[in-house]
């Protein structure tokens, strides 16, 4: 593996679970394969569980791990080419990817969608701009389109939970008072693609996501019709796609209840607002998975660095 830009590189979705499986039974038998290799993991954006898991999956193969809040403590960075910078940014990109390289053996990158304008988002500037000019292996730790390491743990907490040939597996929007990315629900669609499963999506109408992502996914633009007889719900809210960027109204029955869930599992890629996109008695109940997504987070960042370590060892 050179870069880990999209759940859509994985060649074997199959086989790269399993091997995460097997890396969760026995997380610290390499710890030779990162010795004296560092990651650096540059943050554009908040997190939780993406700093600390992908710390401990590097930590867990012997890396140094070096982290940069970049957003607040580097130079505003400048994306575009020829440009006269006598404006407010410090640095290029150009310099920026080029000298981290040299103080890192893989750079991981945090850098959310603006959600103000489409096509920008759509570029890709940071990740694909670090992609272009270091010369080290990049991985995305959530961009403006992808998130593919929490799609590969949802990808593991589904291969741990599913009992079924083909489970039904439901993406239901949910609503949330700010505008959020699309990325996860991006990465989750992707990733389903690559399972043998029923899958639908469920959201009010407006919130269609990215239609060159969701082609030939069925949607329903009624929950209850959508979550009947459901294995695995996992809820997500995005802001509008073809509204770029905008809350086009928040509909509190699109809340998902107990009720709602019936006998299914509930995932959420956390944070989570309580009682807002789901009740206390779903996150407080057993059918609820959404600690063990986060814990899995540590294997997708985990196998994803060792065969990104194998390939430059090589
Ligand atoms: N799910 C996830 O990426 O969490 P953080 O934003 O806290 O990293």
């Amino acid at each position: 593996m050179k870069h880990f830009l999209s759940i859509t590189e994985i060649d074997s979705l199959t086989h790269l679970v399993s091997e995460a499986r097997a890396l969760k039974k026995s997380p610290f038998g390499l710890k030779n394969l990162g010795k004296n290799k560092t990651v650096g993991l540059l943050f554009f954006n908040n997190s939780l569980r993406t700093r600390l898991s992908t710390q401990k999956a590097a930590s867990n193969l012997g890396m140094d791990v070096m982290v940069m809040n970049f957003g607040k403590e580097g130079w505003a960075l400048e994306y575009q080419d020829g440009t006269v910078m006598d404006q407010g940014t410090s640095e290029h990109i150009k310099e920026a990817a080029q000298v981290v390289s040299q103080y890192c053996d893989v750079i991981a990158i945090r850098a959310f969608a603006g959600l103000q304008d489409r096509h920008k988002d759509e570029a890709e500037l940071v990740l694909n701009g670090f992609a272009a000019f270091a010369s080290v292996p990049i991985v995305n730790m959530e961009s403006s389109l992808g998130h593919p390491l929490q799609a590969l743990a949802d990808a593991i907490t589904l291969a741990e939970h599913n009992e079924k040939a083909k489970p039904k597996v439901v993406l239901s929007w949910a609503p949330h008072p700010k505008a959020l990315p699309h990325a996860v629900a991006n990465s989750f669609v992707e990733m389903m693609r690559q399972q043998q499963a029923e899958f639908i999506i469920t959201h009010p109408k407006g919130y269609e996501l990215n239609p060159a992502i969701t082609k030939g996914v069925p949607i329903e633009y009624d929950q209850n019709k959508a979550l009947k007889d459901a294995d695995f719900v996992y809820v997500k809210n995005w802001s509008s796609y073809s509204e770029y960027g905008k809350v086009l109204y928040q509909d509190p029955d699109w809340m998902i209840t107990q009720e709602k869930l019936g006998k299914a599992k509930f995932m959420h890629c956390l944070p989570v607002r309580r009682n807002v996109v789901v009740e206390d008695a779903v996150l407080d109940g057993n059918q609820s998975l959404v600690i063990e997504q986060a814990d899995n987070r540590t294997y997708s960042a985990q196998i994803v660095l060792k065969k990104i370590l194998e390939e430059i060892k090589e």
